[in-house]
């Protein structure tokens, strides 16, 4: 036990995938949904080591600065426009961060991804979208070029010398994937006449695999190359992007929206067709006892759905059945042309199934959601947690976070229970849940997503919350269950991508779109992080401090019990 449980802090930022790829571990903790035996009985002794950790919450603030609670600091290690190699530079919007040491022996020293969600053309390209309304009459090619290369996504080798991480500059892992990469489908079909496709971007959030490569997931891929929209007698249509990409470059947004894989080791990458095409958030992987993959992934666009894929073949992701929630009577529901009448009467055939999850999902009954954001495997329990971050269709301003919990625990199972575990507004004191991280003693740590025009607006339902902000749930203790605030964003910013590095010590975060609301930029929102230029920078910190490692010190009573 104690070899796997230290290869699990060692390999692991997130304790919900050193779950994934540890049975024995998972066995213990998280095939039952009550708490594990040993859980019980060394309660008593976790309390005592939480007692002594103070949180002080810091209280909503409309400052320009990343601010931090007391207990905590941060440096920055790297942020838009650094240069990682003689040739490539990081790009623009990270969001989804993920770190993977190179051994066990020195966890210190490994590779950092970084997704690049999208652009603010106004930094990016210089191409002023408040004078211009419309990029497809006045983008032109060159812009279009430098927003496709400030996508998609960053490696970068780090190491960590004297408490501070740092790039290791022109390590040949250092490179960059963009919407101009070639990237192969992981199908046996062509999609538009294709098996390699050009380019990713939208890449929100993701997540990693039991066989140690990056998952990056494309979000809002209709924002670049458009969508193909069916009418009631199903004829196809374009509908244009809100970007323009595709005035210059016709690439089929059916080679979007997909789940993409990419290997650290040598950068390439692949799409994995059978998670289905639909706006992405995150895709979250456990590794059963016989070496089949369960994948959560949710799609992040109001009233759309949650799926998961179960694999029928060992360390698959292709293949394999995807399946859509129904909440209501728990129910996986099975995307399977083959076995479902009704999509065999609707389309021709499983590409186009997984091509149109959201309308094949609709057919067979799916739960419409409140926007699905980060989903989490609790370390504990095993059960599932999703950030539902708002509908204002709905008149759910606030966001509430989703339980599922499977039957008896297993995660191949087909029926399950779904139950609010938390619901945002004044009372829980955080609005708008996004992305969700577990430390290795199983506190919850959550990042808020308010929209950059909606927060700190006089009268407005975010008023109260202030700046978007960084929040922990304690486990256990005195403060257990509640919502603390530990940090707060710089103006308009979101932060993103938390991942803690393998001896839990570090919390590695995204801040994006710092100054995002700025009209004008010779009078920018925000001026973070405070360069001599005055442009607002995304950038990933890393934050330290004695709050992380006294939180953290459960995870060595833990270790010892193991
Ligand atoms: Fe890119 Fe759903 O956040
Ligand atoms: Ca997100
Ligand atoms: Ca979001």
């Amino acid at each position: 036990m104690e070899y796997n449980r230290r290869k699990f802090i060692s390999f692991f930022g997130k304790a919900s995938l050193g779950v994934a790829i540890l049975p024995q571990f998972l066995i213990r903790c998280g095939n039952t949904t009550t708490p594990s035996k040993d859980f019980k009985i060394n309660a008593a002794e976790r309390l005592e080591a939480l007692k002594k950790v103070t949180l002080e919450a810091l209280a909503p603030s409309d400052k320009d600065d990343l601010l931090l609670a007391n207990g905590l600091d941060y440096h920055t290690i790297i942020k838009w426009g650094d240069q990682i190699s003689s040739k490539d530079f990081f790009g623009y919007n990270n969001d989804f961060t993920a770190f993977i040491p190179f051994d066990d022996e020195n966890p210190n020293d490994g590779l950092l991804w970084v997704n690049h969600e999208y652009v603010n053309p106004l930094y990016v390209s210089n191409y002023n979208y408040i004078k211009h309304k419309d990029p497809h009459q006045f983008k032109t090619k060159e812009q279009v070029e430098k927003e496709m290369y400030n996508v998609g996504g960053s490696i970068v080798r780090i190491k960590e010398l004297n408490g501070r991480w740092e790039i290791v500059e022109n390590d040949p892992h250092n490179r960059r994937i963009t919407a101009n990469t070639p990237i192969k489908l992981n199908w046996d079909t062509p999609i538009k006449g294709k098996t390699t496709v050009i380019g990713t971007h939208s890449n929100c959030s993701g997540g990693i695999t039991p066989w140690k490569t990056f998952l990056t997931c494309e979000e809002n891929y209709d924002s670049y190359y458009g969508e193909t929209e069916y009418d009631k007698n199903n004829v196809p249509s374009h509908k244009l992007s809100s970007q323009g990409w595709e005035k210059f470059y016709e690439y089929p947004p059916e080679h979007y929206g997909w789940v993409v894989e990419v290997d650290p080791k040598d950068g390439t990458a692949q799409k994995h067709i059978a998670l289905g095409r639909f706006a992405h958030e995150c895709c979250t992987l456990y590794e059963l006892e016989d070496k089949r993959i369960v994948a959560y992934t949710g799609d992040d666009k109001k009233d759309e759905h949650l799926y998961k894929f179960i694999s029928s073949k060992p360390s698959s992701l292709k293949e394999g059945t995807l399946y859509v929630a129904d909440t209501i009577h728990g129910k996986w529901l099975a995307l399977d042309w083959e076995s479902q009448e009704i999509l065999k009467n609707n389309f021709k055939d499983q590409t186009e199934v997984l091509i149109r999850a959201r309308e094949a999902s609709k057919l067979l009954g799916a739960t419409p959601l409140n926007r699905p954001e980060d989903i989490e495997i609790d370390p504990i329990t095993g059960n599932i947690f999703v950030s539902l971050t708002n509908n204002k269709n709905k008149n759910d301003f606030h966001g509430s976070i989703l339980k599922i919990e499977e039957t008896k625990g297993a995660f191949d199972a087909l029926t399950f229970t779904a139950s609010t575990y938390k619901a945002g507004g004044e009372e829980n004191g955080f609005s708008c849940p996004d992305n969700l991280a577990f430390d290795l003693s199983g506190n919850l740590w959550m990042t808020s997503d308010m929209s950059g025009s909606a927060m700190n607006k006089e009268n407005g339902p975010y008023m109260p919350f202030k700046n978007n902000s960084l929040f922990v749930i304690p486990r256990l203790g005195k403060d257990a269950g509640k919502v603390i605030r530990v940090a707060s964003a710089p103006k308009d910013a979101e932060l993103t991508g938390p991942w803690f590095s393998p001896d839990g010590k570090t919390l590695f975060l995204s801040v994006q779109h710092p100054g995002e609301e700025t009209t004008d930029k010779n009078n920018p929102t925000s001026t973070w992080p405070f360069d001599s230029d005055n442009i607002p920078k995304p950038a990933v910190v890393a934050i330290k401090g004695d709050l992380i490692e006294k939180m953290n010190k459960l995870n060595q009573i833990i270790a010892i019990e193991n």
